[in-house]
């Protein structure tokens, strides 16, 4: 890391007006904070979230600290391919482009398990899900100048 990025801060972040960004598990953590500090740079942001009650929770305290923040949820559960097509579809039929998707949503340290689609927990929530719901809306980002995806990872892999 530069050390000018080393000391960038959230007042460094422009406005972000025209933009449209979607963000996976956004109702706690790394992926709140930033849904709630898009909001506040004026961006419309989609909390992509597996428990509505947690999502609207998590969409209260952004537009009370943030008044006429433009937030709205999508219902997403990554360890299950029929909703992550089901939101890929919602989505699709809400917004015409989206501007950047940030791909944070996950666990670490779960049991032992699989995914609904018997994959093995981590790899099928974190992995699979979000490559198969990125698949399922890249042309909304493909025609948006710089639209990217973002993908919120650990240097943990480095010792599996
Ligand atoms: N915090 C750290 O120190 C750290 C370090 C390295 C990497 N990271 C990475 O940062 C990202 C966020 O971590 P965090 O620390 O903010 O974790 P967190 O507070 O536990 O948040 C994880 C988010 O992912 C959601 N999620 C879990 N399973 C999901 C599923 N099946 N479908 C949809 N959403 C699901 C959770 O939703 P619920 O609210 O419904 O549980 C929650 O919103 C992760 O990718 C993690 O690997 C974090």
């Amino acid at each position: 890391m530069s050390r000018s990025a080393s000391r960038w801060t959230a007042a460094d972040m422009p406005r972000q007006d025209d933009r449209t960004i979607v963000i996976t598990g956004a109702s706690s953590g790394v992926g709140f904070e930033t849904a709630r500090l898009f909001a506040a740079k004026g961006a419309e942001v989609i909390l992509a979230c597996r428990d509505h009650t947690r999502a609207r929770r998590a969409m209260d305290r952004i537009t009370q600290g943030v008044p006429g923040a433009r937030v709205e949820d999508l219902s997403l559960d990554l360890a299950s391919l029929v909703s992550v097509r089901a939101a890929a579809a919602e989505l699709r039929s809400r917004h015409g482009h989206i501007d950047v998707l940030i791909n944070n949503g996950g666990l670490m340290w779960a049991p032992r398990g699989t995914t609904n689609e018997g994959f093995e927990t981590h790899f099928g929530t974190n992995h699979i899900g979000h490559f198969v719901f990125a698949g399922l809306v890249l042309d909304l980002l493909l025609p948006v100048a710089g639209s990217r995806i973002v993908v919120v990872t650990s240097p943990a892999h480095r010792a599996g």
